[in-house]
């Protein structure tokens, strides 16, 4: 299986610390952030990665993490030209991905603890469709939230709700089989001018092909200040070395 991560974006919301330095790059304890995503996929046996950020930042992100073999990784990178949403930056991955398959992808801004290899192998077992991974969150309203039938289905996801219907939200870590592209092609731009991939889930959900499965470790979105504090004092508390 191979895996997409996702590092581009503006990181608005951490300025003035990203105004040099892209998101992912940022510490997180002894590490740079996209350190830790790279390393939960290969724990999990995943070691052919695309990873897709900006033009700025891609020659930051070649220096530190060339070809991947010090991590034991394979990378290819791929540059999204501007910030067009979550789903503009994954359509980049078609070529990578190809036909019949399926795949991961990372937002590069979560940050996780739990091993992914039982969620994948839940995956694999699926005959088609997605797979989207929930969190019980204390701020629901800063994700997308899943709506669900009486059956425990997921039937719809809200994106930023002002009010939730559930406190488990949809984190950044997808599976998905090569029909997403097919349904990202079908999209256009949000109010936000993003094309977004709660959008694209929402195909899935609407066809009952969006499976889920909860994370109970620890988890968090790394994108602002509050939970990049609370992730490096995680990580660093680890006592050892690698991410
Ligand atoms: O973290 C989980 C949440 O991530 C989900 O609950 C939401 O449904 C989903 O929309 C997303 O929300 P955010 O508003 O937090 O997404 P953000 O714009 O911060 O982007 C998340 C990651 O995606 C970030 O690591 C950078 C990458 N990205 C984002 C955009 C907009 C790109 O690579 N390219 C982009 O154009």
């Amino acid at each position: 299986m191979k895996a997409v991560i996702l590092a581009g974006g503006t990181g608005t919301r951490l300025l003035p610390l990203t105004r040099l330095l892209n998101k992912h790059l940022l510490p997180v304890g002894k590490h740079p952030m996209i350190c830790y995503g790279i390393n939960s996929l290969k724990e999990a046996g995943i070691t052919e990665i695309m990873l897709i950020t900006s033009r700025v930042s891609a020659g930051m992100f070649t220096s530190f993490l060339g070809s991947g073999a010090e991590y034991g990784v394979s990378l290819t990178y791929r540059i999204q030209e501007e910030a067009g949403g979550i789903a503009q930056a994954l359509e980049l991955a078609q070529p990578y991905i190809g036909e019949d398959a399926k795949f991961i992808v990372l937002l590069g801004d979560n940050l996780f603890e739990e091993p992914l290899a039982p969620h994948i192998e839940a995956f694999m077992r699926q005959e088609d469709g997605a797979m989207v991974l929930l969190k019980q969150v204390p701020d629901p309203e800063r994700y997308g939230i899943p709506v669900f039938d009486e059956a425990g289905r997921i039937i719809h996801i809200d994106e930023k709700p002002a009010q939730p219907l559930s406190d488990s939200c949809v984190t950044g870590i997808y599976m998905f089989d090569s029909s997403v592209f097919g349904f990202i092609a079908t999209q256009t731009p949000s109010k936000r001018g993003e094309l977004e991939i709660t959008d694209v889930n929402n195909v899935y959900a609407r066809l009952g092909k969006l499976a889920y499965r909860h994370l109970s470790g620890w988890w968090t979105d790394a994108g602002t200040f509050q939970s990049l504090h609370e992730a490096a004092l995680k990580f660093s508390g680890n006592g050892n070395d690698s991410p």
